[in-house]
């Protein structure tokens, strides 16, 4: 059961309000888009989601279990991919599978068959079968963040988390990792929380969205529902210009969702 509830979540840093009273309920398989302005509680959200952080009141349950402590089944991809630059695409693949293993059995590439198998099934998953030896310090940015969402899978994660997956990488990039992140999403049933700053990259890739604004949830709804108001009270004066990343590619087998609501929305600078 991978349903992730957050109930009533609130978090202090000292006299800051970083989440307040946050609730909602994402159900087994859902791909949801988080978004706001920076500060606005994006990262707290999911590090309280993954118990990286503790919420000051109010709890987050997958199923009906709690979340005290980290678990096997939430795996998380942060912005700065954290994987080893001297392993191979491979071998940090294969560090995902950590959780069932020793380290030194980690190091020394001990795992078991299945979970060699999985590292291979993962890398292809994100594209990377043919790269499996490449030094992790060869590949671009974007290969190396596929590699992160690899490892993530070879976790066999039931939810998976992502903070700003995209942020350091180029339009071109960004496009094709949040495609390979859709996409594996899809195919493994995950219930996926993903926190974006870019609005079309939201759109493109979204199927929820919940918008974060000074700690309060201030939209959560479908693709429908997520037009230029709710951009507008998300991001309330801020100028959305930059946040709205190039949308070359879009010849629909990329992993967005191909329907005719997933248009970009207009009025933001494309084309600069
Ligand atoms: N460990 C911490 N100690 C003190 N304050 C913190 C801590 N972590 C976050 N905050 C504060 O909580 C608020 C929310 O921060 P958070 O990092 O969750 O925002 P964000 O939406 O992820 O921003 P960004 O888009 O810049 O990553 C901010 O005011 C931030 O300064
Ligand atoms: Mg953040």
């Amino acid at each position: 059961m991978s349903r992730i509830t957050v109930d009533g979540v609130t978090k202090r840093f000292g006299d800051t309000v970083a989440l307040d009273d946050v609730s909602f309920e994402v159900p087994q398989g859902e791909f949801v888009i988080v978004l706001g302005v920076s500060g606005s509680g994006k990262s707290t959200l999911l590090r309280c989601m993954n118990a990286l952080e503790t919420p000051t009141d109010g709890e987050i349950r997958v199923g009906d279990e709690p979340v005290n402590s980290p678990r096997n089944d939430i795996a998380m991809i942060f912005q700065q991919h954290n994987i080893i630059d001297q392993m191979t695409a491979y071998s940090n693949a294969l560090t995902g599978s950590l959780n069932r293993n020793t380290f030194l059995d980690s190091l020394l590439q001990r795992q078991g068959e299945a979970d060699k198998l999985q590292a291979l099934e993962a890398l292809d998953t994100v594209g990377l079968l043919d790269e499996a030896q490449q030094s992790a310090k060869r590949m671009s940015g974007g290969q190396q963040q596929r590699v992160g969402i690899a490892r993530a899978l070879v976790q066999d994660p039931t939810i998976l988390l992502a903070d700003e997956p995209v942020a350091s990488l180029d339009p071109g990039s960004s496009q094709q990792v949040m495609g390979y992140l859709r996409t594996a999403a899809r195919k493994r049933d995950l219930t996926a929380v993903i926190s974006l700053h870019q609005v079309n990259l939201a759109r493109k890739f979204g199927e929820r969205f919940i918008g974060l604004r000074d700690g309060r949830k201030v939209f959560d709804g479908y693709r429908d529902e997520f037009d230029m108001d709710v951009i507008d009270e998300i991001y309330g004066d801020i100028d959305t210009e930059g946040m709205f990343a190039p949308d070359s590619d879009r010849d629909g087998d990329d992993g967005s969702i191909d329907d005719a609501s997933s248009k970009p929305v207009s009025g933001g600078g494309m084309g600069q």
